[in-house]
């Protein structure tokens, strides 16, 4: 890659709409929560928990995240993990992004409700102060669990119904359709509540039509098995639903095998609203700035995809709309800046 392509990729603002905050804690913070909440994990060091990083399939990874997560107990560590990231996404010029955060969890684990989403809502407020980087929270309903289930949670965040915009769907795919949540996405719909799901990650174009019909999903995260339904890839085309791509997860999760395989080239040259994203970036090698750079460095991307994918990014996100335009500006200044300087 030329040293200008990646000035423009890291440097360009952005915004990141799939991350969960959960899957940002670093190994050493794991252990150095664990010691000070005397949790025992079934690692004897830092080293022993990223050896055990090699996954074959979605549910491997989710197996040790969940177990990554259990060091989680009070306000203040869903405090200091979201800073870590706020800290991180600064960095790359991130300068709005949407956590998603999976409270049932936690809550399982006789953790309240206030310390998971009080913790990260302070960290929200904190990272506009410090780093002007402005972030919303999304609630995450774990698919694995029963609608009943989530439905409990649901009432339980209530309280603190102002401190998340909107509601997803996320955990083990494959044997658990959207429309398993059919009533409990509707009373979030009722309730005024944004909606993405999780779709097409390793599930098939089936789920992404149910995510979409039965849902009522506003955008799709990772959705790129649509590529299977030609009649499926003309409709996100011509709805615009975007879909929130997290190239290295994919790769470390075997969806595909390298990423030189990778269909993100070929979504967007379908015409389709897709964007970036780190998804889980502790377990799979990087954050924003990497997932740009390697998959620009494997596709053989350039200057104007990746001034599509951040504009992809501000459109697809849930922000304000005047702050939306007005970080569209921004990227256009800083487009024209670049190509003043390099070309
Ligand atoms: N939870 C955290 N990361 C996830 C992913 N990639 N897919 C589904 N659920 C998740
Ligand atoms: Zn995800």
């Amino acid at each position: 890659m030329t040293p200008a392509l990646r000035s423009l990729l890291t440097g360009m603002p952005k915004d990141e709409l799939h991350i969960h905050i959960e899957g940002s804690l670093e190994p050493e913070l794991i252990f150095q929560l664990a010691r000070r909440n005397g949790v025992s994990l079934p690692y004897a060091s830092v080293e022993q928990l990223r050896a055990a990083y090699a996954f074959t399939n979605l549910q491997s990874f989710l197996d040790i995240y969940y177990a990554g997560a259990s060091v989680l107990l009070t306000e203040d560590d869903f405090y200091a993990m979201a800073m870590a990231y706020f800290e991180r996404a600064a960095a790359d010029h991130v300068v709005h992004a949407e956590l998603f955060f999976d409270p049932q969890t936690h809550t399982s684990r006789g953790v309240p409700m206030a310390a998971v989403i009080g913790g990260l809502y302070r960290a929200c407020q904190d990272a506009r102060q410090r780093w002007g980087l402005h972030a919303e929270l999304i609630l995450c309903f774990l698919r694995h669990l029963s609608q009943e289930d989530a439905m409990a949670s649901l009432e339980l965040a209530l309280t603190y119904r102002h401190q998340f915009i909107g509601v997803g769907l996320d955990s083990s795919e494959l044997g658990h359709p959207p429309e398993k949540f059919t009533q409990v996405f509707a009373r979030c719909r009722d309730l005024g509540l944004r909606v993405v799901a999780h779709a097409g990650e390793e599930g098939p174009p089936a789920y992404i039509h149910s995510a979409l019909d039965v849902l009522g999903a506003e955008r799709i995260d990772h959705g790129v098995q649509a590529e299977q339904d030609s009649a499926l890839m003309q409709r996100l085309a011509r709805q615009c639903t975007p879909l929130t791509v997290c190239p290295l997860s994919n790769i470390k999760l075997c969806v595909f095998d390298e990423l030189r395989q990778h269909n993100l080239r070929r979504l967007l040259e379908a015409g389709l609203c897709v964007t970036i994203n780190s998804d889980d970036p502790s377990y799979f090698g990087g954050y924003l700035n990497d997932n740009y750079i390697q998959t620009f460095e494997a596709l053989d991307l350039g200057p104007e995809h990746a001034i599509q994918l951040a504009r992809h990014s501000f459109e697809a996100s849930f922000v304000d709309p005047a702050l939306r335009d007005h970080w569209l500006i921004q990227l256009d200044e800083y487009h024209q800046a670049w190509s003043a300087t390099h070309v």
